[in-house]
């Protein structure tokens, strides 16, 4: 019998609000909860004997599948695969897109990225874990052929779960893909799951505001996603990011786009002091382009985090004459208060900042439920006040 545990989240159901990984610290018979063995199918009900979803227990939550009393097995897990597949496929993607969204596809816990006939995976749900062999084994009839999971990270130590990387079916390790004129190699072995593919959409939508000969800067640039596409355009750009690695990829993504190699230039640096040095230095941009890492991984840590990406912020539009590009890929730093950040930024830096357009993470990454939403990139116009 499927284990039932009670959750009192007080006033409305978070699950109703759409939060599907619940707390431990949310239910309320602990000690049933900590006699299910992790991965096994647990019920949740509100304290009133409602019933709000069905899911998978793990060390510290429980990961909420599905809202209908459905079995758990891996037809299920087949059968979501092969949905979410077919909805990128009709949203238009073709060889390279996110192929599974964790909890947007009812596969809480699951992200699959794909790569023309390559695919990473992201496991931090024990429930799926256990069916890792049924993922493969879809993605492998779904024309996959090396698969590499990489099941590490923050997600992975807040589920209580250890991290596991390594090649799951196949061999190859590395590819080329294409972003509408772009093109960029993508290993596996770096970070994240190879390309930030959520910001697909920003870094198209970058190449209309890019004129000829224009000067760009791109902070924290990782290999070199917007400014191979500012390249493209005719734009000589500065990239800055930490990595070594990252920005070696960028160089070589700059060959393999043909740019010629005075138009580029990439530094090895922390974002803050490089900034700090040009404005020092009297240098300045048409367009800035500042996409650092989540700031903010939780609420408790949102605090330092807006203070870091105002600083960061006033540093880009003190360089920036034409055009700020500025992201956050914080879940907790809610869109108003991330454009009012901006725009204060700006003010602060002297610049008169106009919104032109505001957008988030790519549509293979679809906005469902709570937490859902996490990216934030917006363009904006700058000028002298
Ligand atoms: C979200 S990724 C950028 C993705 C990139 N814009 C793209 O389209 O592929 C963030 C990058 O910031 C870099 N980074 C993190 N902290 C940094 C810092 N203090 N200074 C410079 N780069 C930093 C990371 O190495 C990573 O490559």
């Amino acid at each position: 019998m499927t284990i039932k545990l009670y959750v009192d989240f007080g006033g409305y159901s978070a699950i109703e609000k759409g939060n599907l990984i619940i707390p431990r610290d949310n239910i309320l018979n602990k000690k049933d909860f900590d006699s299910v063995e992790i991965g096994d199918v647990v019920d949740v009900y509100s304290k009133r004997g409602k019933f709000l979803g069905r899911g998978f227990k793990n060390p510290r939550e429980v990961r909420i599948m599905t809202l209908r009393k459905e079995e758990l097995d891996e037809n299920y897990i087949k059968e979501k695969i092969i949905k979410a597949n077919e909805y990128r496929l009709k949203l238009g993607f073709k060889d390279t897109y996110r192929m599974v969204y964790t909890q947007s596809d009812w596969l809480n816990g699951l992200v699959i990225d794909k790569y023309n006939d390559i695919a990473t995976v992201q496991i931090f749900n024990y429930g799926i874990e256990k069916m890792k062999d049924v993922v493969v084994e879809t993605l492998q009839n779904l024309g996959i052929d090396s698969i590499y999971e990489k099941s590490s990270g923050r997600n992975r130590k807040r589920a209580g779960l250890p991290e596991v990387e390594g090649i799951l079916a196949g061999e190859k390790t590395e590819t080329i893909i294409q972003e509408g004129n772009a093109k960029f190699k993508v290993t596996f072995d770096g970070q994240k799951t190879g390309f930030f593919l959520d910001q697909r959409e920003n870094r198209l939508e970058l190449e209309r505001f890019i004129k000829e000969g224009d000067r760009v800067l791109d902070v924290c640039c990782y290999t070199g996603g917007f400014s191979v596409h500012a390249a493209i355009r005719g734009a000589e750009v500065v990239g800055v990011d930490l990595s070594k690695k990252a920005l070696k990829l960028a160089e070589e993504n700059m060959e393999l786009n043909n740019i010629p190699k005075d138009k580029y230039e990439f530094i090895e640096g922390n974002a803050f002091k490089v900034m700090e040095e040009f404005i020092e230095d009297g240098k300045n941009f048409d367009v800035v382009i500042l996409d650092p890492p989540a700031f903010a991984q939780s609420k408790k840590s949102l605090k330092s985090a807006m203070r870091g990406y105002h600083m960061l912020n006033r540093l880009g539009a003190k360089l920036a004459d034409r055009l700020l590009v500025t992201c956050s890929c914080s879940q907790p730093v809610e869109p108003d208060a991330f454009k009012a950040l901006v725009i204060d930024a700006c003010l602060k830096a002297k610049k008169w900042a106009k919104i032109i357009k505001y957008g988030s993470q790519s549509p293979d990454h679809p906005i469902t439920s709570k937490g859902t939403e996490y990216l934030k990139c917006l363009f904006l116009s700058v000028e002298e006040i």
